[in-house]
């Protein structure tokens, strides 16, 4: 099958497009033969090498730990699939990932697709929407009535988040910069921070939850906003626990698990109309390295997807 691969850590001319073998499932997974995956900045953080020590990668790795496609081959111990079935996941990271035509993931950490959406829509939501779900719900349990103040608002974490805190009932504020303030308003946010002209927490009140998509100073910052039995969630960086507990806070980082339950979840508010998906843009999966470098800017909308079966002949 074609793949990316990567044969050595470094920039974008180590994504090779080339030929892998096909991967075979074991008895608790499925093969899936890949419609789209999408690049996310964990995919370029792992090519460069920075997350080496964390999480022990075999060479040559197959990139990319979003898919949807069709189940094509399932193992003998599983029940949930059969071939045909349109599925879409976040899987394991520490295996071989969906930047090919094929991909092997255990069955337990896969969903059903959300119907309304194409296989490019779908391939953008797990890794993002899971994380926006699993920091708010999970680490931070944002409850209606409560403010958040979401990093990011934009960006492919934070634009799921707002939908998905606006759901809950909360008060949502994000941040962005100032062309993207329609956008962030259109998802929910009740109110906008253009991070660049203004200082956020010299504007905002106290409020009871911090998603913390940016880390550095935005992380150190955002400590202030918040009061007795505040939350602070990050994705980028360990909090500052000293500082948190100064306000009577707490905070946590969040590394981002396999969860079907929250991928049928999200499907669910999808296919209801509650959620919807940002792409912004969309390439072919041999122009994987383009889209590398659109991502490493740091400033998409929404998702950048790599398609791999054209969707006429899907
Ligand atoms: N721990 C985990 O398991 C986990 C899981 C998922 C993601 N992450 C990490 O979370 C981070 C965000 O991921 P993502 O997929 O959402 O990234 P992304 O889609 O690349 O984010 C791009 C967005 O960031 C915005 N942005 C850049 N600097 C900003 C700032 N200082 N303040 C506010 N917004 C700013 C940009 O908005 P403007 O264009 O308006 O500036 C742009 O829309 C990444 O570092 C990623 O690796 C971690």
């Amino acid at each position: 099958m074609k793949a990316i691969r990567i044969h050595t850590y470094g920039d974008v001319d180590a994504l090779s497009f080339e030929d892998a073998p096909l991967p075979e499932p074991g008895p608790s997974d499925i093969r899936v033969r890949v419609h789209a995956a999408a690049v996310n900045p964990v995919d370029w953080k792992i090519r460069a090498g920075y997350l080496a020590e964390l999480i022990p990668h075999h060479m040559p790795l197959i990139l990319g730990w979003d898919v949807s496609g069709v189940v094509e081959r399932v193992g003998a111990d599983v029940t949930q699939f059969a071939v045909g079935d349109a599925v879409y996941s976040r899987p394991d990271i520490a295996r071989d990932g969906s930047y090919a035509e094929y991909i092997v993931m255990a069955a337990s950490e896969v969903a059903r697709k959300p119907a309304t959406l194409s296989h490019n829509e779908a391939a953008a939501v797990p890794l993002a929407g899971l994380t926006a779900w699993q920091a708010l719900f999970g680490d931070a349990k944002l409850v209606s009535g409560e403010r958040v103040l979401i990093h990011a608002g934009a960006g492919g974490v934070g634009s799921f988040a707002i939908q998905f805190a606006k759901w809950a009932g909360a008060h949502v504020i994000a941040t962005a910069s100032a062309g993207n303030e329609a956008l962030v308003r259109s998802l929910g946010a009740d109110e906008f921070v253009d991070y660049r002209s203004q200082r956020f927490e010299d504007v905002l009140d106290q409020v009871d939850v911090v998603f913390d998509t940016i880390g550095s100073d935005t992380q150190a910052r955002s400590v202030s906003l918040l009061g007795p039995g505040g939350r602070l969630v990050s994705v980028v960086e360990t909090p500052d626990a000293q500082a948190l507990a100064a306000k009577g806070a707490t905070g946590t980082f969040l590394r981002l698990m396999p969860d079907s339950t929250g991928l049928e979840r999200i499907a669910e508010l999808i296919d209801t109309g509650v959620v919807r998906v940002l792409i912004d843009s969309v390439f072919p999966l041999s122009e994987c390295r383009a889209a590398h470098l659109k991502s490493q800017t740091g400033r998409s909308k929404g998702k950048i997807v790599l398609e791999v079966v054209a969707p006429e002949t899907a």
